[in-house]
């Protein structure tokens, strides 16, 4: 919490997020954690409002052709990417994350008060230590919130969502807030033609809260397979992405498929009752062929990897925010969530969308 004698006025930063404390207050009594009952019976963690945030700055595929020994055409047709976003040299990522945070809360009719625990997925934070999370939960004015960085790659915000359904549905948490948020143009080889092209930045984020839910977040299916972890890392001292891409690309596929059929049997659920398949956004490709083995037509998929490029963790909130935007997203709907990244780490779970419009205080 902010000492009234030191804090400053609420400022408004260049992107226009409102800031309600000073980063420099003296330290003083901070808000009582408020009470952690369990759940009543009947009552599952569920999402309750969406949001999403992209930097200004647009890194279109000329920017790599007039570059690179690359083309426009060819980034298209292997990948899917039109377009993407990158942070100016320099901006921080916590504020687009708190944006992202602000309007997931609107979205949701919360405040920020409310929020009991936010986790921050990322593999960028803006420093060493500390993590992202503690200076969104700042920045938003969640001035009673405890706060984490959670570190599972392009998997990050199904590792984050699975937690936050757990707090949630044990009473240790009412109002938590997920926000996958990265800066990938921090960590892209410029000069590597079969890396550049597919990086980009943004936030987004979801409030998980406990309602009377059919299905709400249902349990996800993670996992995990470390003697894979050199075909996709970044070092310390080289901090640039490497992967070999060919071999990414199919374990990819086949991990995200085999993750969300076992989703669907822990569900008790077919293919034929998802309204939705969001998949991690890394490659159109990619998804495409996870949902041609899992028989899920073109009309359920969600695709924003041309707008976008892969975001890693931040790409299922982004998708999930544009999926509502273009219509695809109706409250109540099934979705399948899928992602997999470095580790190798993955996940998939079923959940549904917005199923009632309230929270359980
Ligand atoms: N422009 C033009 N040519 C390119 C290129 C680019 N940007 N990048 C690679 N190539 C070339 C390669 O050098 C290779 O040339 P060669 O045949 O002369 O050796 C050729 O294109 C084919 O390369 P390949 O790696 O087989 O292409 P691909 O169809 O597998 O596509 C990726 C490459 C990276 C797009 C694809 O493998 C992929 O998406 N992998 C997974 C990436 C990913 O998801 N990473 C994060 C996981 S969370």
């Amino acid at each position: 919490m902010i000492d009234a004698a030191t804090a400053t006025e609420p400022t408004t930063t260049a992107r226009g997020l409102r800031i309600t404390g000073a980063a420099t207050a003296t330290p003083t009594a901070l808000p009582r954690a408020r009470s952690r009952r369990p759940l009543p019976r009947g009552l599952t963690a569920g999402l309750f409002g969406v949001g999403a945030a992209l930097p200004e700055r647009e890194i279109d595929n000329q920017h790599f052709a007039d570059r690179l020994d690359t083309s426009d055409e060819w980034i298209v047709r292997r990948t899917g990417i039109r377009t993407r976003r990158w942070l100016a040299e320099g901006e921080p990522l916590a504020p687009l994350a708190a944006e992202a945070c602000v309007a997931a809360l609107a979205d949701a009719g919360r405040s920020a008060d409310e929020v009991d625990h936010v986790i921050v997925t990322t593999i960028t934070p803006d420093r060493v230590t500390p993590g992202l999370a503690p200076e969104v939960a700042r920045l938003i004015g969640a001035h009673g919130a405890s706060a984490v960085d959670v570190n599972a790659a392009c998997a990050g915000f199904l590792y984050g969502l699975d937690q936050a359904a757990a707090l949630v549905e044990t009473g240790r948490a009412r109002v938590v807030l997920v926000c996958g948020a990265e800066a990938l143009s921090r960590l892209t080889d410029t000069e590597d033609r079969g890396t550049a092209v597919l990086f980009g930045d943004g936030a987004g984020a979801v409030v998980v809260a406990a309602g009377e839910l059919d299905r709400g977040v249902a349990r996800f299916v993670l996992g995990c397979d470390p003697e894979q972890g050199d075909l996709l890392y970044a070092d310390n001292e080289d901090r640039k992405l490497r992967m070999e891409g060919r071999e990414v690309y199919r374990h990819a596929v086949a991990r995200m498929t085999e993750a969300t059929t076992q989703a669907l049997e822990a569900s008790g659920l077919g293919v034929d009752d998802l309204d939705l398949f969001v998949a991690h956004q890394a490659n159109s490709r990619i998804i495409e062929s996870a949902a041609n083995e899992l028989g899920v037509p073109h009309e359920k998929l969600a695709i924003n990897v041309d707008r976008v490029a892969n975001t890693s963790s931040a790409s299922i909130p982004l998708a999930l925010a544009q999926a509502e935007r273009d219509g695809l997203l109706q409250p109540g709907a099934t979705v399948a969530l899928a992602a997999f990244g470095a580790g190798f780490v993955w996940g998939a779970g079923i959940v549904s969308w917005k199923e009632r419009q309230y929270v359980c205080a």
